[in-house]
């Protein structure tokens, strides 16, 4: 399903509003609200939006468990960091438990990382499905998504649930979380905003396909599929 939204601030607080609904149901439900927090510049107003009434107040905040779908390969005090952006705008300002806060560690090499991060989510669900709750994904210019890139072998990984994607001269080494994982989410909402995304996100939307693009991997086995996004962005569909 495609939402648009008049502009970034309306994109953000829907945002920010399905989180707050997610995160009452799935506390409701199971007792705990497990998420994945996107990176990028697009989601940190929604997560700001979290931060202050009166959506702060909305949230069941000690049932919130809060993840990643990808990091960059730095510490959390680096500007570049996903989980550093979400502390900054957000996790600093609410009282989630800080034992319910699970950022992607930064070891010697992508491959430790990523799979410490699997043992984080093995822990975490135990036996049962690793599904999220809630998923927020962001597009990339090139339709990228978490740090699954056109041409890595992360989108062809059915495996692994979390890999180590290395660096090029653009871009830093990550880890990210692979398609089959995300697509167990019970709920994926992509947050796109901007009329630089327009054309990507009408390719990634239009079918056949011309070509293969790694957000067009997202397609959750039971969960429900959103796209969240600005008139901006919007503007080719
Ligand atoms: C990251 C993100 C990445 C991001 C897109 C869109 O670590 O960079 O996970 O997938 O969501 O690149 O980024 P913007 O929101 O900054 O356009």
């Amino acid at each position: 399903m495609i939402k648009v939204y008049p502009d970034f601030e309306a994109l953000s607080r829907a945002a920010a509003a399905l989180f707050a609904e997610r995160a009452c149901a799935a506390a409701s439900a199971s007792g705990r609200f497990a998420v994945l927090l996107a990176g990028g510049k697009t989601p940190a107003r929604a997560y700001a939006l979290l931060a202050i009434p009166p959506l702060r107040d909305a949230v069941p905040w000690a049932k919130v468990h809060i993840f990643w779908g990808d990091e960059r390969h730095v510490p959390s005090d680096d500007l570049a960091s996903n989980a550093g952006m979400a502390r900054q705008v957000l996790l600093d300002h609410v009282p989630v438990p800080a034992e319910q806060i699970h950022p992607v560690p930064c070891r010697p090499t992508v491959e430790e990382s990523a799979a410490e991060y699997e043992a984080t989510l093995a822990a975490f669900f135990g036996a049962a499905a690793q599904r999220f709750d809630l998923a927020f994904l962001g597009l990339g210019e090139d339709g990228h998504t978490a740090s699954l890139f056109p041409g890595s072998s992360a989108l062809e990984e059915q495996e692994r649930l979390v890999v180590g994607v290395n660096g090029t001269e653009e871009r830093l080494p990550r880890v990210t979380l692979t398609a089959p994982l995300i697509n167990l989410a019970a709920c994926v909402a992509f947050i796109v905003s901007g009329r630089n995304k327009a054309a990507i996100l009408r390719e990634v939307l239009e079918e056949p396909a011309q070509r293969p693009l790694p957000a067009r991997l997202i397609r959750p086995k039971e969960g429900r599929l959103l796209w969240l996004v600005d008139r901006d962005a919007a503007a080719l569909l």
